[in-house]
């Protein structure tokens, strides 16, 4: 039975990809921060709860080692925990606030790619997909810089991954998500959303299953070559 760990798994694309990856076969270690609420819902033996808050490095280091307790190796591993921020003033773009959201959405991805790199390595095989934003392909805006920034260099990273990925068969590639309909939108009160969709070519939000489903095929024995690679599924955009 292959194993996976997806973080911020309790909602939105996370909570998604948890079920396909359950209704798959695979051994799901579900990493979740505040609520849990949604995966206890889900009754199945292949699904393990861990807990940590990828603001800490010493939190996002736990949550390595308390998957490892349960597990010889992880096959995959799903960096799709994000933190959105959108400041209401030039106060609120804060150096404090930057480094929060470079720790959730930059630092944390790094070190458990490192860590479980180090893992895959073992096996000579593995596959890693980072959660990237469309955002990155328009620059974002003034407001929400710190978020686009952060997916940006997790693009990057994810580039640099795959480089040394490759020595091993361990393929990284990283997901350019585009509108999905999911609660991270609630932070942001000032953005319409009908007018945020009218932009995108297929005009509606994806669903949360339709990102899944491209989680799935990266990690999947069926992806035997992409590394390396940014996908985006966006509509058209
Ligand atoms: N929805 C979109 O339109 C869209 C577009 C582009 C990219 N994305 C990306 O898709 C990914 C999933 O987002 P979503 O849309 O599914 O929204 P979501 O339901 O709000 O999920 C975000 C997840 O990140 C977790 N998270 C946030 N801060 C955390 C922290 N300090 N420590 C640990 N976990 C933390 C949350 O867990 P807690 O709630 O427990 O803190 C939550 O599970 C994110 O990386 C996001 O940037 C989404």
């Amino acid at each position: 039975m292959k194993t996976v760990l997806i973080t911020g798994a309790n909602s939105g694309i996370g909570f998604a990809t948890v079920q396909l990856f359950l209704d798959n076969n695979y051994k799901v270690f579900a990493h979740y921060n505040q609520n849990r609420n949604s995966l206890e819902s889900l009754d199945n033996k292949n699904l393990f709860l861990v807990k940590a808050n990828l603001l800490y490095m010493n939190e996002t280091e736990e949550l390595f080692k308390e998957v490892m307790k349960e597990t010889e190796r992880i096959d995959v591993l799903v960096n799709n925990a994000g933190l959105y921020m959108s400041a209401d003033t030039d106060k609120d773009l804060s150096i404090e606030a930057f480094d929060e959201v470079l720790n959730v959405n930059l630092k944390a991805p790094f070190i458990l790619s490192k860590m479980f790199i180090h893992i895959m390595k073992n096996f000579s095989s593995g596959k890693i997909i980072n959660i990237s934003s469309i955002g990155v392909k328009y620059g974002g805006s003034y407001s929400s810089m710190f978020y686009t920034i952060s997916k940006a260099a997790l693009e990057s990273l994810t580039l640099s991954l795959a480089k040394e990925g490759s020595k091993y068969n361990i393929l990284v590639n990283a997901i350019r998500v585009g509108v999905t309909d999911t609660d991270i939108h609630k932070i942001n009160k000032n953005k319409n959303m009908n007018d945020r969709v009218e932009l995108i070519p297929l005009r509606r939000m994806a669903e949360t299953k339709e990102i899944a489903e491209q989680i799935l095929f990266l990690s999947s024995s069926k992806n035997s070559f992409m590394t390396g690679s940014i996908v985006t599924v966006a509509g058209g955009e």
